[in-house]
């Protein structure tokens, strides 16, 4: 059975997309958990891109111990240089070097012809192979580009000495035979890439990226390029998740195994949407709030009866809680602590402080304490390196009639800016921002406003 490697872009092409983007410390706390699921390889970032991407690749290259770290560069001098220096202090470090390959992207975006393309590519992936031994080299645009300029520039980074070569679906064009078929030739034409590993890094576009990166790997791909939840450029990546149980539940037809550790998927999606806010859609395969919830009653009967009826995976493979009604306000330490171990999570002694403070806090308002809650007061409050500004003192907003008003008061250290403030506006929320753009003396723009309950019930 072939062992299929998992790639996690999740901080770089996932943090990419608009609304994904972390700080510094919440990118080495997702890094942490990616490495406890146990990814074989993680992208940290695109070192060149800006000085915070460069120091979050060196903090987890510093930090992070198992996985691969990969950062990311075109295919130029200094963005290789920048990959290198930040991955000076990592154990298994991989710099990976792509160029598109598409007459489309070299015509309108590189503004360079095929042969310099080549060149480019050579001299890229030679540069790398002088730095590191683990060279990645990724072909953008690779299902759009002519087959044979493909075959040929794949040639020439396996010349130069790549280790892995990626085909990237980057707009999510393909479709699952032709992703296949396409692998197969590569692999029969292209020589010695057989002694590579191929990888796939497929985009969401048309909603195929999974099914895409599965055809990969029955043509003989054996790195998957994927992203937690699936977050990513546009549409996204093909999600982690997804990826990792079709390959587990269907071993018995795709026939390859990966070693991530299954029971911590649900952990790892959940880190990863309380870092962002964003959460996936409750119909979300594998980590979706409703994915393993029956609500027809011709359904229940069945999972009751017999849980295989409707479940071709159980909520403990991906360690997804029960909604169980699991402590209240008489719970102490103990209960909690056992809670938390039962659901995988080892708490240190200040993790605990904390928690308990918040517990006995929200029991006093909420009757039922559910595993979500818990998680939700773990996560909560457990990064500390954003200083606070204000503090929101009180909010008070009348509406009903055809103005609403608002009175907003502020505690806080940063000079400028009233304190309190009252405004009107032709609706609540924008009474209460036109009252909080005056407390704080700036204008303030809503782009976008989510109301979510952190936990049902
Ligand atoms: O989608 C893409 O082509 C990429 C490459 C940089 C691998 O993200
Ligand atoms: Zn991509």
């Amino acid at each position: 059975m072939s062992r299929i490697l998992i790639f996690d872009t999740t901080l770089r092409d996932g943090e990419q997309s608009p609304g994904c983007g972390m700080t510094a410390a919440e990118k080495l706390r997702m890094a942490h958990e990616l490495a406890e699921l146990g990814v074989d390889v993680l992208e940290a970032g695109f070192a060149a891109s800006s000085r915070e991407d460069a120091d979050a690749v060196r903090s987890i290259a510093r930090e992070v111990h198992g996985p691969v770290v990969a950062a990311l560069a075109r295919a130029t001098q200094g963005d290789i240089h920048a990959a290198a220096d930040a991955l000076d202090s990592c154990g298994s470090p991989r710099i990976h070097v792509f160029i598109a390959t598409s007459d489309i992207h070299l015509a309108h975006k590189l503004r360079i012809g095929r042969e310099e393309c080549v060149e480019r590519a050579a001299a890229a992936v030679a540069l790398a192979r002088t730095l590191v031994d683990d060279v990645e080299f990724s072909a953008e645009d690779a299902t759009r580009s002519d087959p044979d300029f493909l075959a040929r520039v794949v040639e020439t980074a396996v010349r130069e000495g790549a280790t892995t070569i990626n085909v990237p679906d980057t707009v999510g064009y393909a479709v699952p035979s032709e992703m296949g078929e396409l692998i197969t030739a590569l692999l029969e034409r292209v020589p010695g890439l057989k002694e590579r590993v191929v990888s796939v890094h497929c985009h969401d576009d048309l909603g195929l990226a999974v099914a895409n990166s599965l055809a990969a790997v029955q043509a003989g791909a054996r790195q998957v390029e994927c992203t937690i939840n699936g977050i990513g450029e546009r549409a996204g990546n093909a999600a982690l998740e997804e990826i990792v149980m079709a390959l587990r539940v269907r071993r018995d037809r795709l026939g390859a195994r990966t070693a991530i550790r299954t029971e911590r998927l649900h952990r790892a999606s959940r880190l990863l949407s309380h870092l962002t806010g964003i959460q996936p859609q409750p119909n979300k395969a594998v980590v979706g709030r409703n994915a393993f919830a029956h609500e027809a009653g011709i359904h229940q009967h069945g999972v009751l009866a017999e849980p295989r009826t409707y479940e071709i995976m159980t909520p403990e493979m991906v360690g997804a809680p029960a909604s169980t009604l699991v402590l209240g306000k008489h719970s102490g330490r103990h209960g909690l602590d056992a809670r938390f171990k039962h659901l995988g999570y080892a708490l240190t002694s200040e993790e605990m402080d904390r928690v308990a403070t918040d517990f006995k806090a929200l029991a006093a308002r909420k009757r039922d304490i559910l595993d979500e809650d818990l998680l939700s007061l773990l996560h909560h409050g457990a990064l500390e390196d954003v200083p606070p500004i204000h503090r929101l003192e009180e909010l008070d907003v009348r509406c009903g009639g055809e103005v609403s008003r608002a009175r907003v008061a502020l505690a806080g250290n940063r000079p400028g800016g009233a304190h309190t403030a009252e405004a009107e506006g032709d609706g609540p929320i924008a009474a209460a921002f036109a009252a909080l753009g005056g407390a704080l003396g700036v204008d303030v723009v809503l782009e976008d406003l989510a109301i979510r309950a952190a936990s049902p019930g």
